[in-house]
């Protein structure tokens, strides 16, 4: 997938509001692409944007050859929110609509598919639940498993983990890099937490504050949950806090200080 001088704007009769400039990306097959920028530095407009919701004003994206101008099943989106997944609908259900809907499936093979995504992210036996019965984490297990159940190109993860506890979200950190290991779907994920960047990506883009433009790229190939607290880690987690605040702008998650 290329992102070719993307700039993205809201428009309202008071003001517009340029949200990302002439960002450049190229993301390849496989790759854990990470988005990592200040709170308002356009992320969430621009994975919107990568999913087709809002087009670009000046610039392009493409996806193997063909260029985005909507949603479609070959991006899927997981958010944040606890509330993607419609109440009534059992888990199993949950994960298997889509691909009934999209007519990529019949039930009966959308139901199977459903099954196995959800023996991947370990909710096997919470087939028949329903939503209200699970925990934070574990409907974004759900949201998770009906994302991949689409085998989607890219899979987009908008701060998936941002809003669960601190034990939880390590553990969902976990889970995500061992169902990469073992289907490698190719994920663009979007997070304010430069801990979070590194351990889940290969690749890290940095993005500036208002309006969102590509600071730097980060190869982060060598770090996942065992380097954390490790001092070449801190080093680079230091370097990367500073690559974004040295324009003085923004902030990002004060969490993981910078040593
Ligand atoms: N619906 C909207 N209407 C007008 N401005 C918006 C809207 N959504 C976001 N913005 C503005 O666009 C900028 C980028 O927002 P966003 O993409 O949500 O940032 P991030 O996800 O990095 O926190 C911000 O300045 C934000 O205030
Ligand atoms: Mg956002």
């Amino acid at each position: 997938m290329a992102v070719r001088g993307v700039s993205l704007e809201y428009r309202t009769p008071e003001r517009v509001v340029r949200a990302t400039h002439r960002i450049d990306l190229d993301i390849h097959r496989a790759d854990r692409f990470v988005l990592l920028g200040p709170s308002g530095c356009g992320k969430s407009t621009l994975l919107k944007s990568i999913a087709g919701f809002i087009l670009p004003i000046e610039g392009e994206i493409v996806l193997d050859s063909r260029r985005v101008s909507e949603p479609g099943p070959d991006r899927i989106v997981v958010f944040q929110e606890f509330d993607q997944l419609p109440p009534w609908k059992s888990v199993l259900d949950n994960v298997a609509f889509p691909l009934v809907a999209s007519r990529a499936l019949g039930r009966r093979e959308a139901r199977e598919r459903a099954r196995h995504y959800l023996d991947k992210v370990g909710l096997a036996t919470f087939a028949d639940a329903f939503p209200h019965q699970l925990s934070g984490g574990m409907k974004q297990r759900v949201a998770i498993a009906r994302a991949l159940a689409m085998q989607p190109r890219v899979l987009l993860m908008d701060e998936p983990f941002a809003a669960l506890d601190a034990l939880t979200r390590r553990r969902m950190q976990e889970e995500l890099l061992g169902l990469w290991e073992e289907v490698r779907f190719t994920l663009l994920f979007v997070t304010h937490s430069i801990e979070e960047a590194l351990v889940i990506g290969n690749r890290v883009a940095l993005l500036s504050p208002r309006p969102g433009r590509v600071r730097a790229e980060i190869n982060a190939h060598e770090w996942g949950l065992h380097s954390l607290g490790g001092e070449t880690f801190q080093a680079a987690s230091r370097r990367i806090h500073r690559l974004l605040f040295d324009d003085g702008a923004g902030t990002v998650a004060s969490e993981e200080g910078a040593g």
